[in-house]
């Protein structure tokens, strides 16, 4: 028999519940901790779970982008910018589930990857370059370059307390 791993039955209990419109009781031991304009994001014990906004629309592609560009990037080592370093999650995992909605050729799915503690970049470069938008800062152009990732603002870098800037959105 099949068995499916933790974080699996975690990530299809979450879509369920969503295709269930959020009345069924939400899974036990997940949070929500955000959300941007794509996806809705719980966290259960060390990792994150990534659900697409729309169970039949175009949000369905971002997990897959996000995925893509992880396997990408990965190998990719740390880089010190002005003294700070900046970071990928190390590890994704992707749980598509066809049966609860596909749109334009891509499925439901979910995002698992670890939980990065740490705060809202915002500010993060202020007095480098005196702006408050990140994608604005010098600093965030350089992670561009070096990651190949655009959507470089604010909600997507988390600033862990040794100073690391983290990239935890890497969908575009
Ligand atoms: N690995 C993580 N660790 C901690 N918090 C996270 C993590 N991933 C996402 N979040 C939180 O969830 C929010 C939304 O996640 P994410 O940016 O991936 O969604 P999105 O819909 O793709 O966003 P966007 O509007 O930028 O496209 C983030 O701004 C952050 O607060
Ligand atoms: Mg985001």
């Amino acid at each position: 028999m099949l068995t499916l791993c933790k974080e699996q039955v975690i990530a299809r209990k979450l879509i369920q519940w969503q295709a269930d419109e959020f009345v069924s009781r939400q899974p036990k031991g997940t949070k929500f901790i955000g959300e941007g304009a794509y996806r809705m994001v719980y966290r259960s014990e060390g990792n994150v779970y990534k659900i697409p906004y729309y169970l039949d629309g175009e949000s369905l592609s971002a997990n897959e982008y996000e995925y893509e560009n992880w396997h990408r990037i990965s190998k990719l080592e740390d880089f010190i910018i002005n003294g700070a370093r900046w970071s990928i999650p190390r590890s994704i995992q992707l749980f598509r589930f066809p049966e609860f909605g596909d749109f334009d050729g891509y499925h439901a799915s979910v995002i698992v990857m670890p939980f990065v503690p740490g705060q809202k970049a915002i500010g993060a470069c202020m007095d480098d370059c005196g702006v408050l938008e990140a994608w604005d800062c010098l600093e965030y152009d350089q992670a561009n370059t070096y990651y190949g990732l655009v959507d470089i603002s604010n909600d997507n870098v988390l600033l862990q307390e040794d100073g690391t800037r983290v990239l935890i959105d890497l969908q575009c």
